[in-house]
């Protein structure tokens, strides 16, 4: 039932505030995180030295954001992996790893396979899944799961979000566990965290007409790049697959800091480039380094579409298009920056014509390995 909507995507694209405020819902307590899933783990938690994150497509990428969190709160060291390539290359785990693993569907086989292979090893497994009573968290030691509602179309995004909040959510948990997190900061994170919501939906209000008719207006477009740094880096890879999934245009992600080691040699008159702009709030540096990336290209004549905060005005004099996100500060900037990217794409395969529900050759599911 997609409601009014156009498709399924939109209407998952518009329940993403929700995504996001119902996986918060019932996990903070007094002005700290408590996942009642979790009881009984503190000892676990205490101990663990690693963690290891297995996932495929876009969850790995929720993965890789999560990654920034874990080891900012929790001081645990992450790993992110794809699920198929953890499970061929004899992987050096023990009972003191934690394999976390996220999907959507809870059945992807690749995933499934490497969360066998971590239990096997004697690592402790953890599932981040959407779909309650699935077979990988039935075949984990412990449970989180988003409250995204079911996601129907087979290009992720509510879903995606919400494994994000699941992560920062499990960062805070075990940072409280293991004292690496204040109780100053972690209350500081929480209220980020809950303005979330709000703030999508303040993209959707303001940004989401203009973005359809960027993609409107590029529906000719035969390739699109996108660059992020740090927490914006797994935003562009993102950004990337789903412009290849839904519009079937060649489209690559690629951390800004390595323009200069590479692709920048792409960067040809006309050339469209996203750029995931890190929040002026956080460190000074990154904000200037992707402000001197976006000069670099500009000067190549790339065609320059800035993500970035409202208010930033360094971007100004560089930008062919700037799509703003409300503030949100470093670490949760990602879930405000991947929601243009998604409208975006939507909108370039409805411009297209094409059926972004089903894009070919893709299943929701992927059951075999
Ligand atoms: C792919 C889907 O095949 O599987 C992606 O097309 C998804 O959208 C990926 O991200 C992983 O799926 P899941 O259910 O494990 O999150």
């Amino acid at each position: 039932e997609k409601g009014g909507w156009s498709s399924f995507m939109a209407k998952e694209v518009a329940e993403e505030p929700e995504a996001v405020a119902n996986t918060i819902l019932g996990r903070v307590k007094d002005g700290q995180v408590v996942i009642p899933e979790l009881d009984g783990m503190d000892e676990l938690f205490a101990g663990v030295q690693r963690i290891i994150i297995v996932a495929c497509g876009t969850a790995s990428y929720a993965g890789q954001v999560g990654k920034y969190a874990i080891e900012q709160w929790a001081r645990i060291p992450v790993d992110v992996e794809l699920a198929h390539e953890f499970r061929y290359r004899d992987p050096i785990v023990g009972p003191e790893t934690l394999v976390v693993s996220i999907s959507q569907s809870g059945e992807t086989m690749d995933t499934l396979m490497a969360v066998k292979e971590a239990a096997r090893l004697g690592a402790k497994t953890l599932s981040i899944c959407n779909t309650q009573g699935a077979t990988i968290p039935r075949e984990s030691d412990a449970i989180v799961y988003t409250h995204a509602g079911p996601e129907v179309a087979v290009a992720s995004t509510k879903a995606f979000v919400a494994q994000i909040t699941a992560l920062y959510l499990l960062a805070l948990h075990v940072g409280r566990i293991r004292g690496t997190v204040s109780p100053a900061e972690a209350a500081r994170s929480i209220h980020e965290l809950e303005a979330l919501p709000e703030k999508i939906r303040w993209i959707l209000e303001n940004e989401q007409e203009h973005i359809e008719q960027l993609a409107h207006w590029m529906a000719d477009t035969r390739s699109v790049l996108f660059l992020g740094r740090h927490v914006g880096f797994p935003i562009a890879l993102e950004g990337a697959l789903k412009l290849k999934e839904l519009s079937y245009i060649h489209a690559e992600g690629f951390a800004a800091g390595e323009l200069k080691h590479g692709p920048i040699a792409l960067i040809e008159p006309g050339q469209p480039v996203f750029v995931m702009v890190p929040s002026p709030r956080g460190a000074a540096t990154l904000h200037a380094k992707v402000v001197s990336n976006i000069e670099e290209i500009r000067a190549r004549g790339a065609r320059v579409i800035a993500i970035a905060e409202e208010g930033d005005v360094a971007v100004l004099p560089f930008a062919d298009e700037v799509l703003r996100i409300p503030l949100a500060g470093p670490i949760f900037e990602p879930i405000l920056a991947v929601v243009p990217l998604h409208i975006f794409a939507m909108g370039l395969a409805n411009a297209k014509g094409l059926d972004v529900d089903q894009p070919r050759n893709l299943a929701k599911s992927v059951t075999v390995e």
